[in-house]
Formats: structure tokens, sequence, C-alpha cells
């Protein structure tokens, strides 16, 4: 059952056209890995998708419901987004990140948010961090944080624009955990990560995005072993071998 549906997505920024007619469609427990180089727009699709930036043609459906129909808080809380650098609020504690979209958009109250968060926080490993303040975590539980607060909300979609690129080798593999278990647990994730090593084995899908158009889209395996194009044998050689 498709939940996310791209068609002909189409963004530009002055001169430059940085997506330039994307479409692709993600079924429901999906895991769809996105990966390109820098500058191919992939931040972009993941801001269009929850409308942090606006398309300029094309159409993006969420469950079948064209975005633009949809109130922005709505969306918001139903496509959660973990960011590159968290976006942690620095004067609030874990919990307190996790807890105010609860009581801002949800409307749950205090006690309810803090027992939901406590929860969340749980999940990801984080039950003695809930009154920490980010300057006091590790950039591997920062990010941590950053995932139980997009779960919070129940999203049916979660977005990941480079969850680890900001993370030292030795704090990725935390995360990556964290996010293999959703993968596995039946969580929609659009991931954009050069973690060849997840999209190899967490990925339904991955799609090689150059230029602002999708080169290449399929099952893993067919990419890394056999892929169609050339410029996705290179690339994704180039992202295997920095791996070793
Ligand atoms: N808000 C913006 N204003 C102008 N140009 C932008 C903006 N956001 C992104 N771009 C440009 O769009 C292109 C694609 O950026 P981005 O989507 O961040 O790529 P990626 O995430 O694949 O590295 C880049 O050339 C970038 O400079
Ligand atoms: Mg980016």
């Amino acid at each position: 059952m498709t939940l996310l549906e791209l068609e002909g997505v189409r963004k530009s920024y002055e001169d430059e056209d940085v997506l330039r007619g994307v479409s692709f469609a993600m079924d429901r427990q999906d895991v769809e890995v996105i990966v390109g180089p820098s500058g191919s727009g992939k931040s972009t699709l993941l801001r269009c998708v929850n409308r942090l930036t606006e398309i300029d043609d094309g159409a993006i459906y969420l469950d079948g419901e064209e975005i633009h129909g949809i109130d922005e808080n709505d969306l918001r809380r139903r496509v959660g987004m973990v960011f590159q650098d968290f976006n942690l609020f620095a004067h609030r504690t874990a919990r307190g990140n996790v807890t105010l979209g609860l009581t801002a958009v949800l409307g749950l109250s205090k006690p309810e948010a803090v027992e939901r968060a406590d929860d969340y926080l749980d999940r990801v490993g984080l039950a003695d961090q809930a009154d920490s303040y980010p300057a006091e975590l590790s950039g591997g539980q920062k990010q941590r944080v950053g995932i139980a607060r997009a779960l919070a909300m129940d999203p049916e979609l979660i977005l990941f624009d480079e969850p680890t690129s900001a993370l030292d080798p030795e704090l990725i593999g935390e995360v990556l955990g964290v996010m293999r278990d959703l993968a596995e647990g039946g969580t929609t994730m659009l991931c954009v990560t050069h973690e060849m090593g997840f999209a190899r084995s967490a990925a339904s899908t991955l799609t090689f995005l150059d230029d602002g158009r999708v080169v290449e889209r399929g099952p893993p395996e067919q990419l890394f072993e056999n892929p169609r194009e050339d410029r996705t044998r290179s690339f994704l050689g180039q992202l295997t071998d920095l791996e070793r």
C-alpha cells in the first residue's frame, strides 16, 4: 500500500535546478535509502516531503492526499524528521526535547507527555539520560534523542537526513543500531545516508540521485551487484571503498 508518492517533483533556487523531475513511490514499512553526491538535491528532496521547502512543479502525495491539502502542523506530525546536526534545543533536557512536540502539537498534558517521552527515550537506550542537557550528551546520544523525539509523535513516515554524518566513527554504530531496530519493527523510513552497510542490510529500496534526477532505483543488491548505469557503479564503488 503506497504511503508516499512523488510525481515529477521539480525545485529550483534562482539560477539552479536542484530537483529536475523526481518520481518514486514507497509503501508502508518500506525503508528507502537515497544516496548521491554532495549537492545532488538529497536534503532538498526530504525538505519538500514535509514542506520545509515548497516544490515548483509536480506533486507529492501522503497516503493518497496531496500534501498541500494537508494542514502544516498535521503534516509535520505525520512526517517526522531526524537531522544531521540533531536540531535539539540546548536549554531543554533530553526529556524536554521529546515532550515539546507532544504538548505543543499533540496537546498532551504534561504528565502524559513525560510518560511518553520516557518510554521513547528508553526505546533508544537513553532511559538514564532523560535529565541530561544536550551539552552533556555525546553526538550519538544526541542523535538518539532526535530519533526518540521523532518517534514519540507516532509519525507515519520518518525522514533521516544523513543522521550519522556529524558523528565520530565510534558513535555511528549506536545510531545505526537504533535505525536497524526501527526498520525491523516496520517503521516507514526515507533515509539519506552513505552508510552502505545499513543500506545493504536494512533498505528495501536504494535510490541513486545525481544532479536532481533519479539515476537508478531498485533493491540494494541489484544496485550494488548489477547496476544498469555506469554512474551508479562508480558512485557506489567509491562509497564502498571508503568503508574499507
Ligand atoms: N535554501 C537554498 N537556497 C539556495 N540554494 C540552495 C538552498 N538549499 C539548497 N540549495 C542548493 O541546492 C543544491 C542541492 O542542495 P542539497 O539539497 O542540500 O544537496 P545534498 O543534500 O544532496 O548535498 C546545492 O547546490 C545547494 O547549494
Ligand atoms: Mg544534504
